[in-house]
């Protein structure tokens, strides 16, 4: 019996390991991190070796009394300049989301204190990554051979540990 459970087992993780890796999703960035949306954060340096795609999100988190968030074309982002917002994020409660939803640069600001403290965070969305493609049939081969070793090899050893 102890023997037929583990065979199952076997089988089970035979099949976990053979499943595909589940496709990319949109992620939600909280802005800052732990810190927030707070003045002297340099945001240029949060958003570095970050990749923002399509449908991803940014999420502002803030004093509500202190602070807001625009969004302003690069000359108005350049000079902290929030006197004409393309437009206006910010909702009331001091917990926006930017749904990243155009690839386009997004520039981005307190406009309330006029970039106080550098808060300015600008983000270029692109495009998601196609899948990658149907690798070369010579390199399947490889693949495959790898999963076929691990789900003979793993129940067999299974199997063993128990005889
Ligand atoms: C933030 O960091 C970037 C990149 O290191 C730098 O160019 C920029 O001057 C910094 N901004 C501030 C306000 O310190
Ligand atoms: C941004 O807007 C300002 C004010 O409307 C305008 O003077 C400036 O040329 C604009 N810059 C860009 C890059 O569109
Ligand atoms: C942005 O929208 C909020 C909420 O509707 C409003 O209270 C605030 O005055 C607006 N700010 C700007 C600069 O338009
Ligand atoms: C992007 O999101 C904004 C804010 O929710 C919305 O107003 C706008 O219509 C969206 N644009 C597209 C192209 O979906």
């Amino acid at each position: 019996m102890a023997r037929f459970t583990v065979m199952i087992l076997a089988v089970v993780l035979a099949f976990l390991v053979a499943m595909p890796v589940p496709g990319v999703t949109a992620k939600k960035y909280t802005v800052g991190d732990n810190k927030f949306w707070n003045p002297n954060i340099n945001y240029t340096i949060w958003a570095q070796g970050k990749h923002f795609y399509l449908g991803d999100w940014l999420y502002f988190v803030y004093d509500r009394n202190q602070h807001n968030i625009l969004e302003v074309n690069k000359t108005d982002y350049e000079n902290c300049n929030a006197e004409h917002p393309i437009r206006n994020y910010t909702r009331g409660a001091g917990r926006d989301i930017v749904p990243l939803n155009v690839t386009k640069h997004y520039y981005l600001l307190d406009g309330k204190g006029g970039c106080y403290g550098g808060m300015k965070l600008a983000v270029k969305v692109e495009k998601l990554p196609p899948p990658p493609k149907a690798a070369p049939v010579k390199s399947i081969g490889s693949v495959s051979m790898v999963t076929s070793l691990v789900q003979f090899i793993i129940p067999f050893a299974l199997l063993r540990m128990t005889w």
